[in-house]
């Protein structure tokens, strides 16, 4: 079995966020399983920061031109092999060195360009996979390309097209002026992009790709309603009707974030020793500038500002539980402008009980998931949610609003038999939240019961190993 996956970046070479941990980590769980029956490649583009810190391990496989429309453009094709995996990089500097992944006014342009070249790297390496695995808006145009302008060509035949939702919120949605000059499709395919008057590319991989998953089950189900879909639930209830749509749970690698063996965090722990992990806290609070109070628990959240990651119930009872608990809040991450200022103020105003670093550092964000009690994740929509599962991983118990993969990965704490592995509240309601995240902190004073909550937590198993199985039986259903 032949499988290139389509992205717009990957661990460890570049990250913005959830879907380069998984086009990092999928494609070798998927080797790791098939062995020698599996040629498994990735493509992505080469950012100035991969050249920077990689261009060593790279060997330039060949160079050459990739049109678009009357665009004829330089395409250098580098590569490297991780774990059995060949990842190959797109080089072009007018497309990709830049100092924003996205973000920039021609964005259309360059992840078309990407685009063309996934589906013009296979003739320039000959790997023609069974299966072309695109994921979000960035490389929906190589599905659309291989169906509606490959197709015909004997050696791209063949290739079946599965494409992954990551996110259902960005859709690459254009003006129609761009539909010849810079997406190179003919009028004849005006109606495979069209939604709402717009060129949406999202919705055009949707409607050409031979299957389509979301990144767990109940987001598959939850962007058939309009409350989540952002506007595209008619196509998917149309392509779930045809059996088409499907939703599996994404893995992480246990190996990187692995308590017992992480070189970014003060002190390693197992499950049953958990000294090591008060070695963390301690630590955690130096770094945040905050009391070192072992028994004050520390709630900490990791993420991107952005509104639908819950920050508007934050904003809303921050306050209340700072005044109302003994409980320590730190945060990490960079985004929306208001919310960056709203958290900084907050941290200047309790300069004790509330830390906010305005970072997307990875190896900082270890010390957040290991060094804090409770994770809190409220988000108004989560497809998958990575962050969960990585405190998990760190004995560090997530508090999250049932949706999405957060609804499918944390099953709620029950005092009496001890079982479940977090906290939860359904309603995207500030009070909800602040009463779970209260009730959490009064489970955490009860000493026994919080560590076997803390055991259940790091013993479930969130690795590829049932998720790998089930993309390869995508692969070879239409492979
Ligand atoms: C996106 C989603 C997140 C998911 C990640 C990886 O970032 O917002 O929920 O975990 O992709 O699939």
């Amino acid at each position: 079995m032949k499988i290139l996956y389509a992205a717009s970046e990957a661990l460890p070479y570049i990250s913005t966020g959830g879907l380069a941990d998984v086009v990092g980590s999928l494609p070798k769980a998927v080797k790791a399983e098939l062995g020698g029956n599996a040629d498994v490649r990735v493509v992505i583009p080469m950012y100035p920061a991969i050249r920077d810190k990689y261009f060593d391990k790279l060997e330039l496989v060949c160079e050459t031109t990739v049109r678009l429309a009357w665009r004829n453009q330089y395409c250098g094709i580098w590569k490297t092999v991780s774990d059995g995996v060949t990842f190959y990089f797109i080089d072009n500097l007018y497309y990709f060195e830049r100092s924003m992944l996205y973000g920039n006014f021609d964005d259309a342009e360059r992840f078309a360009f990407f685009s063309k070249c996934v589906l013009e790297l296979m003739a320039a390496v000959n790997f023609y996979p069974d299966v072309l695995h695109a994921n979000d808006w960035q490389t929906a145009l190589s599905v659309i390309y291989l169906k509606r302008k490959y197709a015909h060509l004997e050696e791209y035949r063949r290739i079946s097209a599965l494409f992954t939702i990551h996110n259902i919120d960005y859709q690459g949605v254009f003006d129609f002026g761009i539909l010849g000059d810079v997406f190179e499709l003919p009028e004849w395919d005006r109606s495979i992009v069209e939604y709402n008057g717009c060129i949406n590319l999202l919705k055009g991989a949707i409607a050409c790709a031979d299957m389509v998953n979301t990144v767990s089950p109940t987001y598959s189900r939850e962007i058939l309603t309009e409350y989540y879909a952002s506007g595209l639930h008619h196509i998917l209830r149309q392509i779930d009707w045809e059996g088409k749509l499907t939703g599996i749970i994404n893995g992480i690698d246990v190996g990187y974030y692995n308590s017992e063996t992480d070189p970014d965090i003060a002190a390693t722990f197992t499950a049953d020793d958990l000294s090591g992990k008060a070695i963390d806290k301690a630590d955690l609070q130096r770094t945040c500038g905050l009391p070192e109070k072992p028994d004050v628990p520390v709630i900490a959240m990791v993420s991107r500002l952005a509104a639908h990651k819950g920050f508007d119930l934050v904003k809303r009872v921050i306050e209340e539980l700072i005044t109302c608990t003994t409980a320590q809040f730190v945060l990490l991450g960079t985004g929306e402008p208001m919310l960056e200022r709203f958290f900084y103020d907050l941290g200047q105003r309790h300069p004790d009980r509330f830390c906010v670093k305005l970072e997307y550092n990875k190896a900082l964000s270890k010390k957040f998931y290991a060094g804090a009690d409770m994770f809190l994740m409220p988000s108004k929509s989560e497809p998958c949610g990575l962050a969960q599962m990585i405190a998990s991983r760190y004995g560090t118990v997530p508090i999250v609003r049932e949706c999405g993969g957060l609804a499918d990965t944390i099953r709620p704490f029950n005092e009496y038999d001890e079982t479940g592995n977090g906290f939860s509240f359904k309603n995207y309601n500030a009070h909800d939240m602040k009463h779970v995240v209260e009730y959490a902190i009064s489970m955490y004073c009860h000493h026994s019961k919080w560590r076997n909550l803390v055991k259940n937590t790091m013993n479930v198993d969130f690795s590829w190993n049932v998720s790998a199985k089930r993309y390869i039986d995508i692969y070879n259903k239409i492979g």
